[in-house]
C-alpha cells in the first residue's frame, strides 16, 4: 500500500495541517529542520538507524546513524558558533556530494544560520557574484577547491571565514582560512538549537534569471511541512526503504529531497559521490539494494543509451518505485523504464522558488508517458491565458502554468531583489515561468519555457550570463545564445556570435573565445557550438531576437517579425 493510497480521496481531505501532525508541529512553535532532521528522529527511537550511506571515488565508503548525525551537525554548529557565526549569517557549503555538505547543511540550520549551497563545478566568477549577493559571511569548501575561493578573496570584505573540511597540513592556510575535520572532531552532546520559527530563513538557492544576475530563492523553516510531505507521498518514502536521489544539494532537488525529505522522515540514503557512468549506477543500486530511486531525465536518456544489456549484468530487484525530475521527461524513457526495470519511472515538476513537488504522477495513480501528472493535494494548480491571466477553460490549449499562493515551501523572496519577486506574481497567481496544456482528465503536458532560459540536462542557463561572458573577449561585438536540440540533454546551448572589425572568424579564434568564457562560467552553461554570423536579427528597437535564432535551430515557424530590423 502506498503513503499517498487513493489521490482523489486526498484531494478531498487535505489540510496541510495533516503534515504538522506527523511532525508534532503546532502553529508558532520552534521549528527547526536541523533538529527536525536529526534529533527527532533519534527521538523516535532510531537514533541506531542507517541515516547516509556515501560511496566516493574509488568506492570508497563512509556510514553514519542517525546518531551520528545528530552528533556531528552539533559539532558542525559549535565550531560555526565559534567563529563567531550567528543566525541569519549566509554560510556558504561549496563542496562535492561528500557527507560534510549533507550534515554540515542541518549544523548551518541549528545554529540559525542561512545555508547557501552552491554547486562546486562552478567557477570563480560564478561563485563571486553569488557571495556578493548574499554578503556570504563563511564558506565551507574543500582543499581540492581552495584555488577558486583564494582567488576572489580579495574582493570580498565581507567574507570572514574559509572553512576547509579536508585540510592536510601540507601548505600553510592563509588570512581568514581555518580547517574543521567533521570526523576527527569531537562529538557534541550537549547543544542548544537556535529557536527558529516558521518564518525564519533557512536556506538560499540561486538560480538563473532571463536577465540580470542570478536570483537568490529564500526559503524558511515552514518549507518542511511541504518537504516532508511530498516525501512520503510522492517518493512514498516508508520505513524500510533504501533511497537514492541522484541530485546533488548544490541544487534544489538534492536539499529538498536529497536532505530535508530524506532525513526528515528518518529514511536510509545513499549517496553515490562520482560523476554519472550507467554501469557504475546499476552497481550502486543492486550493492545497496535501493528500493526508491529519484533521479533527473537526462541521467534516464543516458541510461536508455548505454543499452539493455549490460542492465541484464545487474541485480536491480530491489527497486520499488522509481521518480523523476528537472526536465520533460519524454513518453520513451518512461516506456523503457517500465520494460527494463519493471518500473515506470513517475515524472514529477517544480521548482527551486516553489521548494517542493507541484505537479506529479503518484503511486497508484495511471500514468500517461510523457504528462506531467496532476497537482499534489494542497496545491491548486492550472494554465491561465498570458494576456488575461484567465484561467483557460478549453481542453488542450496552451497557457502559463499557475499556482495560487499559500504553499509551505513556497519562496519568501529573491534575495535583495523584492521587485523582480513581485513580478512573478500575476492577478492572484504564482507563475513559475512554464507553459503547458491540461488534458480532460486534468493531467498536465509540459509545453516548454515562457522566456528565454535553456534548460540543459535538468540545469537553467540564463543566455544573459552566457552573452554577457562572451561579449567581455575582445573579439566579441554581440552575442545571443539559444538552445538547440540534443538526443540526452534535451537541449544544450549555442552562441551566435558577431566579431569587432579587424577579427575573423576562424578554428582558432572559436577555441580561443571558449577557453576564454570557460573560467567565467559553470562547465552545465558552456556553449556546444559558436557560430559566427554577421548581423543578428534584432527589433527596430535594437534588442536581439533570439526568438528568430532559436526558431531556426529548432527548425520551427519563426512568427510574427513584423518589428525586425534588418528584415
Ligand atoms: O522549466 C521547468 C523545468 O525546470 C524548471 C525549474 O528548474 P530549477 O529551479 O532548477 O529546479 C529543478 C528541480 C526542481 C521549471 O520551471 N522542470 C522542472 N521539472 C520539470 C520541468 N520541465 C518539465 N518537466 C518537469 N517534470
Amino acid at each position: 500500500m502506498s503513503n499517498i493510497g487513493n489521490y482523489d480521496e486526498r484531494l478531498k481531505n487535505f489540510d496541510w495541517s495533516i503534515s504538522e501532525k506527523e511532525l508534532g508541529y503546532k502553529k508558532g512553535d520552534v521549528i527547526n529542520i536541523g533538529w527536525y532532521c536529526s534529533d527527532r528522529i533519534c527521538q523516535m527511537g532510531k537514533g541506531n538507524k542507517m541515516a547516509l550511506i556515501w560511496e566516493g571515488l574509488g568506492g570508497v565508503e563512509k556510514k553514519y546513524t542517525y546518531n551520528d548525525v545528530r552528533l556531528k551537525s552539533n559539532t558542525i554548529g559549535t565550531f560555526l558558533r565559534s567563529l563567531g557565526i550567528k543566525n541569519e549569517d549566509r554560510v556558504c557549503l561549496f563542496m562535492d556530494k561528500i557527507p560534510e555538505l549533507y550534515i554540515g547543511l542541518l549544523g548551518i540550520l541549528k545554529i540559525g544560520a542561512i545555508a547557501q549551497p552552491l554547486f562546486s563545478a562552478f567557477g570563480d566568477d560564478s561563485l563571486l557574484v553569488r557571495l556578493e549577493n548574499a554578503e556570504t559571511s563563511a564558506i565551507i569548501t574543500q582543499r581540492k577547491h581552495l584555488p577558486k575561493v583564494r582567488k576572489i578573496v580579495e574582493k570580498m570584505p565581507f567574507l570572514k571565514h574559509i572553512i576547509i573540511v579536508d585540510y592536510d597540513g601540507k601548505h600553510p592556510l592563509r588570512d581568514k582560512e581555518v580547517a574543521f575535520s567533521m570526523d576527527e572532531a569531537t562529538p557534541v552532546e550537549k547543544f542548544e538549537i537556535f529557536p527558529t520559527k516558521a518564518e525564519s530563513p533557512s536556506i538560499l538557492h540561486y538560480t538563473s534569471g532571463t536577465t540580470g544576475q542570478p536570483k537568490g530563492v529564500k526559503h524558511v523553516h515552514y518549507s518542511l511541512i511541504s518537504q516532508y510531505l511530498t516525501t512520503k507521498w510522492v517518493l512514498d518514502i516508508q520505513e524500510n526503504d533504501i533511497y537514492w536521489c541522484t541530485a546533488d544539494p548544490g541544487w534544489v532537488t538534492g536539499t529538498s529531497y536529497g536532505i530535508i525529505g530524506a532525513f526528515s522522515t528518518g529514511v536510509t540514503q545513499c549517496v553515490l559521490d562520482s560523476g554519472f557512468a550507467a554501469e557504475a549506477w546499476y552497481k550502486f543500486i543492486e550493492k545497496n539494494k535501493v528500493t526508491m530511486w529519484y533521479s533527473a531525465p537526462t541521467a534516464i536518456r543516458s541510461l536508455m543509451k548505454a543499452g539493455d544489456e549490460i542492465i541484464k549484468k545487474y541485480d536491480l530487484s530491489s527497486l520499488r518505485h522509481l521518480a523523476s525530475v528537472g526536465e520533460p521527461l519524454n513518453a520513451e524513457a518512461v516506456v523503457w523504464s517500465e520494460k527494463v526495470f519493471g518500473k515506470q519511472f513517475h515524472d514529477s515538476y517544480w521548482q527551486t522558488e516553489t521548494g517542493s513537488i507541484m505537479i506529479s504522477n503518484y503511486p497508484g495513480m495511471k500514468i500517461k508517458p510523457g504528462s506531467m501528472g496532476k497537482p499534489f493535494p494542497g496545491i491548486t494548480a492550472t494554465i491561465i491565458d498570458p494576456e488575461t491571466y484567465e484561467p483557460i477553460k478549453e481542453e488542450g490549449k496552451v497557457g502559463l502554468i499557475a499556482i495560487k499562493p499559500g504553499w509551505p515551501s513556497m519562496m519568501r523572496t529573491y534575495w535583495n531583489n523584492e521587485e523582480t519577486y513581485k513580478n512573478k506574481f500575476k492577478n492572484g497567481w504564482y507563475l513559475p515561468g512554464d507553459r503547458s496544456t491540461i488534458d480532460k482528465d486534468g493531467y498536465f503536458w509540459f509545453i516548454g519555457r515562457d522566456d528565454d532560459i535553456i534548460n540543459t540536462g535538468g540545469h537553467l542557463v540564463s543566455p544573459f550570463e552566457v552573452e554577457s561572458a562572451l561579449l567581455e573577449h575582445e573579439a566579441v561585438a554581440e552575442s545571443a545564445v539559444v538552445s538547440k536540440p540534443d538526443d540526452v540533454n534535451m537541449e544544450v546551448v549555442k552562441a551566435f556570435v558577431t566579431l569587432k572589425p579587424g577579427f575573423t572568424a576562424s578554428a582558432d579564434l572559436d577555441l580561443n573565445i571558449m577557453n576564454f568564457i570557460r573560467k567565467k562560467l559553470s562547465p552545465l552553461a558552456m556553449p556546444q557550438e559558436i557560430e559566427f554570423i554577421d548581423t543578428l536579427p534584432k527589433t527596430r528597437s535594437g534588442k536581439i531576437m533570439r526568438r528568430i535564432l532559436h526558431a531556426k535551430e529548432w527548425g520551427e515557424e519563426i512568427g510574427d517579425i513584423s518589428s525586425l530590423e534588418n528584415d
